[in-house]
């Protein structure tokens, strides 16, 4: 099966990235990571990435206030430099653009920590707590030009317990995060993504499809 290329951006510590850097490695995921790109140089996303030999690109945001859609065409140059085919959001802490949106249709998975679109944005297991739900869980969606708001190709649900901080409602979800990023990934890989409208189809599927419910 053809590798899918895959730009990799990040901001933060590189936890998701680091799953599908494993993934791949122990040959479950038919991929290859053409290039990881961060916002911030100090990103451990960068120092990851370094370990195994892939390349790691610090693209400042320094002087780009207000000129998102600047910023992203310097993204969208270094991603068509390195051959990227799908473009992977692992904790990119970005509003993207129509720049990048429309350079790469249909060609960018972002990974959210809930179940969209309940909890969009930032800090969303604190307000999942607070709110008083008793699911949460992860949603691997295609970026479009709202916030969190694509075309929802996996989620996983966990539960919420009386007792979760912030801390271990976040760490229950993030073990989803790393399972279904790369799932999704690999049924694009596989060619079984179809869009209808604003559903994704698994095509071929005699497995449950975008559903993955998680057995807490
Ligand atoms: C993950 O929980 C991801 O879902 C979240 O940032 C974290 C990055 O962790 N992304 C967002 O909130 C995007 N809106 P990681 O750097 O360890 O992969």
């Amino acid at each position: 099966m053809n590798k899918v290329k895959l730009g990799v951006l990040v901001s933060g510590r590189g936890s998701n990235l680091q799953a599908i850097i494993d993934n791949i490695e122990k040959g479950s995921l038919s991929a290859e990571i053409a290039v990881v790109i961060s916002d911030q140089a100090d990103a451990f996303s960068l120092e990851r990435a370094r370990k195994h030999n892939i390349p790691a690109v610090h693209i400042s945001a320094k002087g780009y206030k207000g000129k998102r859609d600047e910023y992203d065409g310097l993204l969208v140059e270094e991603l068509r430099k390195r051959g990227v085919e799908l473009v992977i959001l692992a904790g990119f802490m970005r509003i993207i653009t129509p720049t990048l949106i429309k350079a790469f249709p249909y060609r960018i998975m972002n990974i959210h920590p809930a179940l969209l679109p309940s909890f969009p944005g930032l800090h969303v297991q604190k307000a999942a707590i607070e709110h008083g739900v008793r699911f949460s869980g992860c949603t691997v969606h295609f970026g479009d030009e709202g916030m969190d708001t694509g075309p929802i190709i996996i989620q996983a649900v966990v539960p919420v317990l009386d007792n979760d901080t912030e801390d271990t409602l976040s760490s229950r979800i993030l073990a989803q995060e790393h399972k279904i990023f790369s799932r999704a990934i690999q049924l694009y890989a596989e060619g079984r993504l179809t869009i209808k409208g604003r559903r994704v189809v698994v095509t071929g599927s005699e497995d449950k499809g975008g559903q993955f419910l998680i057995n807490p």
